[in-house]
């Protein structure tokens, strides 16, 4: 099967690709992992940086960044389950990071949950501190910095 094109694309607050982004969140955290409406939807969206994985029209990751004086955080970071461990994440996070990084911040933080701290030790990231539970899952803090 011929490989299909990928497009990363930054998606406004509230444009039809944040809300695509938005059900693939739905889908992920809400209905796999049982975080709630009021977790998942925690007011900071409007504020946030927000980037789709596009293939064939379709949403197939998602994530936003969230800009905080310290440092950006990246969150909400989701693949559709029917397509992981096919490098669609890595290829997003590559692109969040390449673009943070072009904005002028180099510190990144995100909370990973504890069985993708692994992964994310592959992009420069070092887990800090202790473990703690949000929205009912094991989180560790982890920063490139
Ligand atoms: C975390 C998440 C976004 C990663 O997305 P993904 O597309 O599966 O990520 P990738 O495919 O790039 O990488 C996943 C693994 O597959 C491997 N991989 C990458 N490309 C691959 C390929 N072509 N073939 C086989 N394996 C591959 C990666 O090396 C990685 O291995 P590792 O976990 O041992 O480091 C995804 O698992 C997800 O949506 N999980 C549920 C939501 C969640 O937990 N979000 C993160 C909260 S911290």
């Amino acid at each position: 099967m011929a490989e299909l094109a990928e497009q990363h694309i930054i998606a406004p607050y509230d444009s039809a690709w944040y809300r695509k982004g938005c059900d693939l969140r739905r889908q992920v955290f809400m209905q796999e992992q049982g975080v709630s409406l009021e977790d998942e939807f925690d007011g900071r969206d409007p504020n946030a940086t927000h980037m789709v994985s596009v293939q064939d029209g379709n949403v197939v990751g998602v994530l936003r960044i969230l800009w905080l004086p310290e440092h950006a955080k990246i969150g909400r970071f989701a693949v559709a389950q029917s397509r992981r461990n096919e490098g669609i994440g890595s290829r997003l996070l590559q692109t969040a990071l390449g673009f943070i990084e072009r904005q002028g911040q180099e510190r990144i933080m995100l909370e990973a949950q504890i069985d993708r701290i692994n992964f994310y030790e592959h992009f420069g990231f070092e887990a800090y501190g202790e473990e703690y539970l949000d929205a009912g899952i094991l989180h560790r803090a982890m920063k490139n910095y």
